[in-house]
């Protein structure tokens, strides 16, 4: 006797199992069990920035599954050592130091333990709408309400700031201040675009005060934007940067990589049992070189282009704004998207909200050109028409 009614999902905080049933994938598609074939337009909540089956990672993970899937971090490794020069060499000079871990929240976890050990103080600046994971410091971090509230009391410290408010970050920063904790573009708050003023005035406000400033590009990062790295369109460089999601190509990584003199100032220690194993590293040098080679920067730049250009046309009677970067998009609508969500899915198309009203565009950034056109199409019509 599970106790558990008919129909009700095995899965804890999933309630009921009417969800879409997904059993392969490949590129930007996927596909149902009765072979019904469905285009991510956000699915993949930003780790399938090289889709599914990218040959290149299937190729890294399969030929080091053979050779060594797991070694402790207690030991040196060539393709863990590569991953991490190959990384580097994507980065500003600064940048020489890398803690890896599973994920988003972990990568944001350790830049939290970093700043105040680093700096001996207690405080966190972050901006309001922000998320940065669900983990206790990570969740602390982040803005909603509701996603906080059921588990307070939350880590102390934490204040949140107006995003792109300089003069309002400016003065929540002082010498209690460890950590100014920003997204480039926020992504579950909205798809909001920080301003190179914003990001200025927080690089400014750090350095006065002897603060760090971490940019946490888990949803931004590599590629996604139309830059490697968001942080690349203000040139504000931070102490910290927090990667995840599509890091590796879809097999679970957190970096949170920082510089040499942040690092010399760490006191404690800090890890994670599966941080950096030679699976995962494996599969973050195939996803980095397949990212450079296959220039899905400029790739992201110009088909988010195209879909700002074809979209715009809904604003400003169907949809209050179009915000975005790159392949990072948001589309406002003036009502719940859900409905439309629902009615993107029954045409085969997976795309995401953010928040109540906006609907979000995370594709994987090998989209086929056609799918993507149809994809914007499809968003067209169904929003266009109510
Ligand atoms: C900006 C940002 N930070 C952190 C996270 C948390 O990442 P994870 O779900 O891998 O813990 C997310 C997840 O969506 C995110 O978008």
């Amino acid at each position: 006797m599970s106790g558990r009614p008919a129909g009700a999902s095995r899965e804890f905080g999933v309630r009921e199992e009417s969800r879409l049933a997904l059993v392969r994938g490949q590129g930007a598609r996927f596909w149902d069990a009765e072979g019904r074939a469905y285009v991510d337009l956000g699915a993949t909540h930003g780790a399938g920035s090289l889709g599914s089956g990218h040959p290149d990672v299937v190729r890294a993970i399969t030929e080091q599954s053979h050779e060594l899937l797991y070694l402790g971090s207690g030991y040196a490794n060539p393709v863990r050592t590569a991953f991490l020069d190959r990384l580097l060499s994507l980065l500003p000079d600064s940048f020489a130091r890398v803690f890896l871990s599973n994920s988003g929240a972990e990568a944001v976890e350790a830049a939290l333990k970093i700043a105040r050990s680093a700096t001996g103080r207690p405080k966190v600046v972050a901006a309001m709408r922000g998320f940065h994971g669900r983990t206790m410091g990570a969740l602390s971090a982040t803005w909603r309400r509701e996603l906080r509230e059921p588990f307070e009391p939350l880590v102390p410290g934490f204040v949140h700031v107006p995003f792109n408010d300089p003069a309002a970050l400016d003065l929540a920063v002082d010498r209690s201040t460890a950590l100014v904790l920003l997204e480039p573009v926020q992504g579950e708050g909205g798809v909001h675009v920080a301003s190179p003023e914003f990001l200025a005035a927080a690089r400014a406000a750090t350095e006065r005060t002897g603060a760090l400033l971490a940019f946490d590009e888990v949803q931004t990062g590599i590629a996604r934007t139309g830059r490697l790295f968001a942080f690349e369109h203000s040139g504000v460089v931070p102490d910290l940067l927090l990667l995840a999601k599509s890091l590796a190509g879809g097999v679970p990584i957190g970096a949170t990589v920082t510089t040499e003199e942040v690092a010399a100032r760490f006191r404690g220690t800090h890890h994670s049992t599966f941080g950096g194993t030679p699976l995962a590293c494996a599969a973050g040098l195939a996803a980095l070189e397949a990212t450079v080679r296959e220039r899905l920067a400029e790739r992201a730049e110009r088909l988010g282009a195209q879909a700002l250009a074809r979209l715009s046309s809904l604003v400003p009677q169907r949809a209050r704004e179009l915000r975005g970067l790159g392949l990072l998009l948001g589309l406002e609508l003036r009502e719940k998207v859900a409905p439309y969500l629902a009615r993107l899915q029954s045409r085969g198309f997976l795309a995401l909200p953010a928040g109540a009203t906006v609907l979000r565009l995370l594709p994987p950034l090998v989209i086929a050109e056609e799918d993507w056109a149809d994809g914007l199409s499809a968003i067209l019509e169904v929003v266009g028409n109510g």
